[in-house]
């Protein structure tokens, strides 16, 4: 990447949190801070980076419960769309619709509401290089549709409508560490994938 780092951050289990970085204004964003954001909030502070945003991907606490720790710590703007912003309880600053894009210092963040996991879901394309998934697409599979909030037949449109039109070069950076590997492209993914190779929804409700 040019003017973009993301770094990737393991919390408790299998959560994965995100810092994405303009490299050349310092501006940083966090992704899905949730549990224990300390080691993420002293690798900013020590690295002199500038936090300008808190995007939570979807409403469910592993999501979400340490935006106020972080907001707390270093004044920022809480990011995220309309329907799941209704169901959090932190004090949202900017809702965010499909194809919605803001800067991060010079990176370019393009949001796109994929539904399925929860009616509101995000993922975030960072400067058509990577794309932060949330509980929408994982390493090998893609999120519950049984959870609240979840609905499979807008999480096959979605995977179908949304993801697989999407570049094959771009980074995918999931939610959770549920796969073979930390992230992958989602060339590679559209290859693999069993949730991204099924055609049709019958044959997409009857993946184990
Ligand atoms: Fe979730």
């Amino acid at each position: 990447m040019n003017s973009t780092k993301i770094k990737q951050f393991k919390v408790e289990f299998d959560n994965f949190s995100y810092v994405i970085i303009c490299i050349k204004t310092n501006k940083v964003a966090i992704v899905d801070p949730s549990y224990d954001a300390s080691k993420i909030l002293e690798y900013i502070i020590s690295n002199n980076l500038k936090l300008q945003y808190i995007i939570i991907t979807h409403y469910h606490g592993d999501h979400s419960n340490a935006s106020n720790q972080v907001k707390n710590t270093i004044p920022s703007k809480i990011i995220t769309s309309k329907y799941d912003g209704a169901k959090l309880d932190v004090d949202v600053d900017i809702t965010v619709s499909d194809n919605d894009q803001l800067r991060l210092g010079e990176v370019n963040l393009k949001f796109i509401l994929t539904p399925g996991h929860t009616l509101g879901g995000i993922c975030i394309i960072v400067d058509n290089e990577a794309i932060i998934t949330g509980d929408t697409l994982f390493i090998g599979d893609c999120g519950r549709t049984d959870l609240p909030g979840g609905n499979i037949e807008q999480m096959f449109r979605t995977l179908k409508e949304k993801i697989i039109p999407l570049p094959d070069h771009l980074i995918v950076y999931p939610g959770h560490d549920y796969g073979d590997k930390p992230f992958d492209t989602l060339g590679n993914q559209k290859r693999t994938n069993k949730t991204l190779l099924a055609k049709n929804l019958d044959e997409f409700s009857k993946i184990p």
